[in-house]
């Protein structure tokens, strides 16, 4: 089938499966790799994206429901250039290690920030909750994201 989707902003198409996931078409048919393929069962955020405004694990959406929608991945996000406050603020506390989660909480941080620019640390712990890091024990990830909070209110 060929799926018609607004990517990052730009008109993008794709010939795929109608059975293949979102994940899958990013990564693959859109050379679009940030978004990253860990568990494929929607358990670990990895693959983290927004579509039509709302956070989702890319790895489970189908490809056939996609045409027409509007995707932002992580690629979206900031620049090199100018990072997102999110990604300044990931760095400056060292909240990335092997750096493969960090593509899925930069998505799911910034969607919070974006909708609760001051969030307590219960709220950024739920925003959070869907992602897993293996490496960082959560901590500089939380406090990067609490310091961004306060440097906001
Ligand atoms: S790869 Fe999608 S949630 Fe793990
Ligand atoms: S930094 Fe390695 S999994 Fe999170």
């Amino acid at each position: 089938m060929i799926v018609e989707l607004t990517v990052n902003g730009e008109p993008r198409v794709a010939t795929v499966p109608g059975s293949v996931s979102l994940l899958t078409v990013l990564r693959d048919e859109l050379a679009l790799p940030g978004s990253k393929n860990a568990c494929e069962q929607g358990e670990c955020g990895s693959c983290s994206v927004l579509f039509d405004g709302e956070l989702v694990c890319a790895c489970l959406v189908m490809a056939a429901d996609c045409d027409g929608s509007d995707v932002v991945t992580v690629e979206g996000i900031g620049t090199d250039e100018h990072l997102h406050p999110v990604q300044q603020a990931m760095l400056d506390a060292g909240a990335v290690q092997c750096g493969f989660c960090t593509p899925g909480f930069v998505v799911a941080a910034a969607r919070l920030i974006e909708t609760n620019p001051t969030p307590d640390a219960g709220d950024i712990r739920e925003a959070l909750a869907g992602n897993v890091c293996r490496c960082t024990g959560y901590g500089a990830i939380l406090r990067a994201l609490e310091s961004l909070a306060k440097g906001a209110s």
